[in-house]
Formats: structure tokens, C-alpha cells, sequence
């Protein structure tokens, strides 16, 4: 960001608005809880709804939505007009009806917002200090599957959202030399697999997660009645020297490398490498901090890296393409195609 000019009083206006962050972040999650943005919405018609209308159609009392929306109208979330009608603003709009908005707001409530009070321990000891309030495992990645179903809901809408969109565009590309073993590194749910066996009737999957989510995965293809193509296979690519076996054509990666710091990338990298042949393709999508055409992109972007540090892992983060690539290149493995893939996403199709 260049240098701006802005006026003293302004800046500490912001500076406030920093150090109250939490309140205004919790009296949203409230004001929508409580449907007072619902209905402030509906009522847009009437030329506004009053205090004394909200607390009567919810039975919420008049006081307690006086402090709730005191504070959204200097936020600039809701206005107030002389009858002491309240509309939303276009920000109040996004807040309760932007999906993206949603996921993130969930995410950060259920997931992180207790944890980040441990950030400062994360910072120093270089490890996800904020998972504790969830639970007692290495990294979150452990304790996916044992999450309680609130955070767990918000955790996968989250990581679903940033992913789902983009996969119906990546089959094209991922089918295009008609692979006929797919190694799904990072399965997940299943998702993806499952897309992959729909799309193409002799494609045989290879799945390859920590145990928790592995069983999740086959679960959801043997649901779907495809467990005859797939195999699955336990793995922890934070232990010594983890293997795969050889016989990819495609070695899918999505959204699964910013789970790891930079020397533990190239580690698993090269691990795929010794089980590659020459035609082998290793295809990998990420959403790259320095690719985004938005700032708030961006912005999502450098909030998840933090995410990384207190509650995930302690030492990966959403990378810029540059340092990417370096790694990649370290690792043994040649960029032959870099492709962008819907708003967000970059697909990197490498070989050795
Ligand atoms: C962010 S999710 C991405 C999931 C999916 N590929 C997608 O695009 O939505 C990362 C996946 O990597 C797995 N993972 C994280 N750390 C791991 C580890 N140390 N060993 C094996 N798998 C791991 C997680 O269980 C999860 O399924």
C-alpha cells in the first residue's frame, strides 16, 4: 500500500475501531442471531423499522438492541433517519446476505475467535497455540473428524467454499491426457474424488489423508457406490519419511500445500517426485496472495494465513506465487503449464 495522507482525527478514528474490533465483530454475529438484520431488511418497504418494532416482533428488549445498534450505525452497518427508523447500509446488506461474507464470519466466530487470543504465543513458539480451545491435537488437521458439529460445520463451509466452485472448471484440464489413476493428495471429504469418478466411468482414485478424514472420504464414495475405483490410503506427511506408491498419472493437489511451512512443501514434493514417472503429472491449485485482483481477496487470503499460525499448524500461510514456484523448482519439478482457474485460484500443472 502507498502512503496516504489522512487527516489526524481520522486516524484515530481507525485506531479505534481496531482496538473495539471484537465488540463490533460480536455485536454483528448478534444483530444477525437474532434476526434484527432480517427484519430490518423486509421492512426496507415501510421506510424503516424502529426500536420499539424490532422489540416487539422479537421479543428482545428495547435496551439490549439500543447497544446492539448504537454501535452498528457509527460502524457505518445500519442507518438511523429522524423518526428512528433503522435500514441497512450496503455494508449491513453484505454482512447477512454476502455468502463469502457468511463463510468467513462463521469460520472466524466457531472456529477461530477463541483461539486468536493465543496468537502472541503462536508468534513466539512457533506453533498453532489457539488449537487447545478445541481441542488437544497436533495440528487442527488431526482433529477435523472430532470437532464438535458447530465448528466442524463452519470449518468445511469454509474450506468447501473456497474449492467446490472451481473443480467442475479443473476436470477439463485434469482429463485431458485421459488419466486413468488419479492420486487425490489432501481428499478430504471426497469431493473431489467424487466428482473425478462421475466425470470419467475407467478413472481409478487414490486417496491419501490423515485417518480421520480418509475414513470420512470412503465413507461418502461408498455412499455413493463407487468403492470398488478408489483406494484409500493413511498417511501423515508430518512424520518421517512418508511414502506413496508409483502408478499416477495425475497427483491432484488442492488447497493442500498452504496446510505446510516451506521446507515441509518441498519435502512432500519430493516424495511425489521419486514416484513419478516422465509422464506424470502433478497438478496443483492454490489462491496466491499477489494473484488476487482484489484487495479484499487479499485480504481473506492474509486473514487465513493467520489462521495457519494460531489454530492450524503454527508455520504455513497462503503463499505468493513467487516463493511458490521457488519451491516447486526446488523440489524437482518444472512448471509446464500456469493457468489461471475461476476469480481466485492459479492451476500449476508440473512434471519432473
Ligand atoms: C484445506 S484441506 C483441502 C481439502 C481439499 N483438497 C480441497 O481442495 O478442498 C487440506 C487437507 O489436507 C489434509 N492434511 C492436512 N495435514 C495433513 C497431514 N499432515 N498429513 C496428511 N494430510 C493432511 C487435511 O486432512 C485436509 O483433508
Amino acid at each position: 500500500m502507498t502512503k496516504k495522507t489522512i487527516r489526524a482525527i481520522d486516524a484515530l478514528q481507525e485506531a479505534q475501531k481496531i482496538a473495539f474490533a471484537p465488540f463490533i465483530f460480536q455485536t454483528t454475529v448478534t444483530l444477525r442471531k437474532l434476526g434484527v438484520f432480517d427484519l430490518i431488511f423486509d421492512e426496507r418497504g415501510l421506510g424503516g423499522v424502529t426500536i420499539s418494532d424490532l422489540s416487539k416482533k422479537l421479543s428482545v428488549s428495547e435496551y439490549g438492541l439500543g447497544v446492539l445498534l448504537e454501535i452498528a450505525e457509527s460502524y457505518d452497518i445500519v442507518t438511523k433517519d429522524a423518526q428512528g427508523k433503522f435500514e441497512l447500509t450496503k455494508t449491513g446488506y453484505f454482512l447477512n446476505y454476502n455468502k463469502t461474507v457468511e463463510v468467513n464470519m462463521n469460520f472466524t466466530n466457531d472456529v477461530c475467535y477463541q483461539g486468536l487470543f493465543h496468537l502472541n504465543e503462536a508468534i513466539k513458539n512457533g506453533k498453532p497455540e489457539g488449537l487447545k480451545e478445541l481441542g488437544d491435537w497436533d495440528t487442527i488437521y488431526d482433529g477435523l473428524s472430532q470437532l464438535t458439529p458447530e465448528v466442524q460445520k463452519s470449518w468445511f463451509e469454509f474450506d468447501h467454499h473456497y474449492s467446490d466452485g472451481i473443480f467442475e472448471e479443473a476436470l477439463n484440464r485434469v482429463f485431458k491426457n485421459r488419466p486413468k489413476t488419479l492420486f487425490d493428495i489432501g481428499g478430504n471429504t471426497g469431493k473431489f474424488a467424487l466428482q473425478c469418478l462421475n466425470h470419467d466411468e475407467n478413472v481409478k482414485i487414490n486417496i491419501f489423508d490423515l485417518p480421520g478424514q480418509l475414513k470420512k472420504a470412503l465413507a461418502n464414495i461408498k455412499n455413493e457406490g463407487f468403492e470398488k475405483r478408489v483406494v484409500g490410503h493413511e498417511i501423515n506427511w508430518l512424520h518421517d519419511n512418508p511414502q506413496i506408491p508409483k502408478g499416477a498419472d495425475v497427483i491432484w493437489m488442492s488447497q493442500f500445500l498452504d496446510c505446510f511451512s516451506e521446507d515441509e512443501i518441498v519435502k512432500i514434493l519430493k516424495t511425489c517426485v521419486a514416484s513419478m514417472d516422465s509422464d506424470t503429472e502433478v497438478i496443483i491449485i492454490e489462491t496466491f496472495t499477489d494473484r488476487q485482483k482484489f484487495d479484499n481477496a487479499k485480504f481473506v487470503l492474509e486473514a487465513t494465513s493467520l489462521y495457519f499460525t494460531v489454530m492450524a499448524n503454527g508455520n504455513s500461510k497462503m503463499y505468493n506465487s513467487v516463493v511458490f514456484m521457488e519451491l516447486i523448482s526446488k523440489a524437482g519439478l518444472t512448471v509446464k503449464e500456469d493457468l489461471a482457474i475461476g476469480e481466485f485460484h492459479t492451476m500449476l500443472v508440473c512434471k519432473k
